[in-house]
């Protein structure tokens, strides 16, 4: 039967096997796609006719098969030949430098042992086996003897060689590494989840665990899952190089994903640096991290450490402060915003958690309260990751005490006492006071006085709240006339702050129709829209007249933005405020109708090779924030190209067709000089 095949095809089919698991390599392992996303598609889709014309052709490791397949009935057992350890924790320095001198002690030596540092991502450990260069099986560690099969789901994960590359692959490979979700995907799909009225996830840990449980395996190829190797069990059939770190860079050649932060440290002082530069950066990481591992880099010198009960003496995970803990919820209190949103927040025992101590946390909005089932006197599950909010995740049912009380949200807002009312599909609760509301009104203008509107020096939140409770402010168009006699009287105001603040806020009058408009605090109109409103209608009457039908020709306003931004100006409060601040001097120039203030649009820019100060996403970031398209290839639409250290063929290219090619420091300039902070 497979002789009818032409050879043509056969040989286009492998072909397209190798074209696919190239650009997979690049994209997933190396972070550096070189083929347009439009051309992988094409190609993969030839690759599917191919094989559905002739499904003979169909191989296990076909770029196609990563779909998932029809669902088992359970898992099937997986024993380890070499068990999966655990690791042993230290949670400070002296606990770190402890573990180095015993291994100096076992090693009867006064030499300083080099170690391997790795970040310890919170995920779920698996192993991998490869026969022959192709995955055979995929386990999980289970109690560490005897994992579970669930071959299926990893097949499913872009990051997982279904072949390894290259040559000189051993008979038998197993490699031991981390499945787990970026934070990104994390959000993403419990976005996804809450607006399908689905459960969500506590965190990336749990979800990746929840993706890889599926007997679906095609609910698992949905999931932003990857993975992430930091090490070998079995191998047979090849020598693999005697320290850690560079058999992590073998199995980086093979097709595997390591950590890109992996290191060598020359002794145990380096590892505490090491560790505290981690710290430090882990809130920017695209993924949780929980801790870093060290590991005695020589592996002649693992075998003489060997292993006590089930971790090896060899390695020591060094933990970052916890970022959940329990803690007793005490009270729930609501705060108003300045959209007039109503949020819980949480008032609590105060706990250590994410390297601080925390005694609020946001509980968002009803519907998150009834999803947590949370009760006052409930004991509860904090989350605070980097600086984000602190968050309650869950509650602990078994602690419950008899007399919790049900948390009532509030009918009337607790500042103004105006009813407060809910928009049928909407989860926010909102006090209906508008700027009658102190708490609304205080918010107003610190968002006007704030530094991306119209950035009034010296006016922070204390003094806005100070200036609203004294009753000296009412309005955002009242700080205009603000009077130096009555800021003196100020608690902790001297003659010369106030004088500064009244010149700041003579100096804010003049201003941009942008700014001006983003200070207005109109509901969903960010600096973009803003920016994009001002552009589309020139100046400051057109827009005010605008119908909704109007304001939904402006980029990226749809029927929501079109809709606040016409209620916002027919209000007669509205009006009177504008009028009232251009009466007070408030000003500006005209946009050019239609212009762009964008100075890279039109242009078309690739990044490529190692950034030092900024990841590819930020530079990426950047770029189209001044209006540039960022593309995976280099051709002759390409306008410019940032090349860091490592840049290849991309780079080539653009010398090639004389297109302009920016090293990392030129194009930070060029970003300060367009006005990016950096
Ligand atoms: S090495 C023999 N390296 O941490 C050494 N483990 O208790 C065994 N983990 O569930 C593990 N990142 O999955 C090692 N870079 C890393 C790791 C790591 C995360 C997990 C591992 C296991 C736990 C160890």
């Amino acid at each position: 039967m497979t002789d009818k095949i032409p050879s043509e095809q056969r040989q286009r089919v492998e072909e397209l096997h190798q074209i696919l698991q190239r650009a997979n390599y690049q994209y997933y392992v190396l972070d550096n796609p070189e083929l347009p996303d439009a051309e992988y598609d094409r190609r993969l889709r030839e690759l599917q006719e191919l094989e559905k014309e002739h499904p003979q052709l169909i191989s296990p490791d076909s770029p196609t098969q990563r779909v998932g397949a029809e669902p088992l009935k359970a898992f099937a057992e997986v024993h380890h030949e070499v068990p999966m350890l655990s690791l042993d924790n230290a949670f400070n320095d002296e606990e770190l430098q402890e573990f180095d001198r015993r291994v100096r002690d076992r090693l009867n030596t006064s030499e300083p042992v080099e170690y391997a540092c790795e970040p310890k991502l919170d995920g779920i450990a698996i192993s991998i086996l490869y026969r022959n260069g192709l995955l055979e099986r995929a386990a999980t560690r289970g109690d560490g003897t005897t994992g579970e099969d669930i071959t299926q789901n990893v097949r499913t994960i872009g990051s997982v060689p279904l072949r390894l590359l290259d040559n000189g692959v051993p008979e038998v490979l197993e490699v031991r590494g981390e499945i787990y979700m970026p934070k990104a995907g994390f959000a993403e799909l419990n976005r996804k989840a809450a607006e399908a009225g689905e459960k969500t996830f506590v965190n990336p840990r749990n979800a990746a665990a929840g993706s890889l449980r599926q007997l679906d395996s095609r609910i698992t190829a949905q999931r932003p899952l990857e993975l992430c190797v930091y090490g070998v069990g079995q191998v047979a059939g090849a020598t693999l190089p005697d320290r850690h770190t560079e058999i992590l860079q073998q199995l980086n050649r093979w097709g595997f994903r390591i950590n890109s932060e992996m290191a060598a440290a020359s002794d145990i002082d380096a590892c505490i640096a090491y560790h505290h530069k981690l710290g430090d950066k882990r809130g920017e990481l695209a993924y949780d991290i929980d801790g870093i591992v060290f590991k005695v880099n020589d592996t002649a010198l693992q075998r003489r450490l060997g292993f006590v009960a089930r971790a090896p003496r060899w390695a020591m995970a060094y933990k970052f402060p916890a970022q959940e803990e329990m803690t007793v919820l005490k009270d729930v209190e609501f705060q108003v915003g300045r959209t007039g949103a109503v949020t819980p927040v949480a008032r609590l025992e105060p706990v250590f958690v994410g390297g601080v101590t925390v005694s609020n946390a946001t509980l968002h909005n009803r519907d998150e309260i009834e999803r947590l089932g949370v009760k006052i006197g409930d004991t509860v599950v904090i989350r605070r990751a980097g600086d984000v909010i602190p968050q309650v995740v869950s509650v602990v049912a078994s602690k419950r005490p008899e007399d919790a009380r049900a948390i009532v949200f509030p009918d009337h807002c607790p500042v103004c006492d105006s009813p407060v009312e809910s928009t049928p599909g909407e989860a926010v609760a909102r006090c209906s006071g508008g700027l009658i509301c102190s708490a609304q009104r205080k918010q107003a203008i610190k968002h006007f006085a704030s530094r991306k509107a119209m950035d009034i020096d010296g006016l922070g939140d204390k003094l806005v709240e100070q200036l609203v409770d004294e009753g000296l402010l009412h309005s955002v168009s009242g700080l205009f006339h603000l009077k130096l006699d009555e800021l003196v009287e100020l608690e902790r105001m001297g003659q010369k702050s106030a004088q500064n603040l009244l010149d700041a806020l003579e100096r804010s009058k003049d201003t941009t129709l942008p700014k001006f408009l983003y200070a207005l605090g109109i509901r969903e109109v960010g600096e973009a829209t803003a920016r994009n409103l001002a552009r589309h209608f020139g100046d400051l009457e057109p827009l005010m007249q605008a119908d909704e039908d109007a304001l939904q020709e402006v980029e990226d306003v749809g029927p929501v933005v079109a809709h606040f931004v016409a209620e916002f100006f027919q209000q007669t409060h509205a009006q009177e405020e504008i009028e009232a601040l251009r009466q007070a001097g408030v000003h500006w120039q005209p946009e050019e109708q239609g212009g762009s203030d964008q100075p890279l649009a039109g242009q078309t820019w690739v990044l490529t090779g190692k950034l030092e100060t900024l990841s590819r996403s930020e530079g990426k970031d950047y770029l189209q924030r001044l209006g540039a398209k960022v593309a995976g290839s280099v051709s002759a639409n390409t306008d410019s190209v940032v090349a860091g250290p490592g840049a290849g063929s991309k780079l080539n290219k653009a010398r090639e067709l004389d297109i302009p090619v920016l090293d990392e420091e030129e194009f930070l300039e060029m970003l300060r000089e367009r006005g990016i902070e950096i």
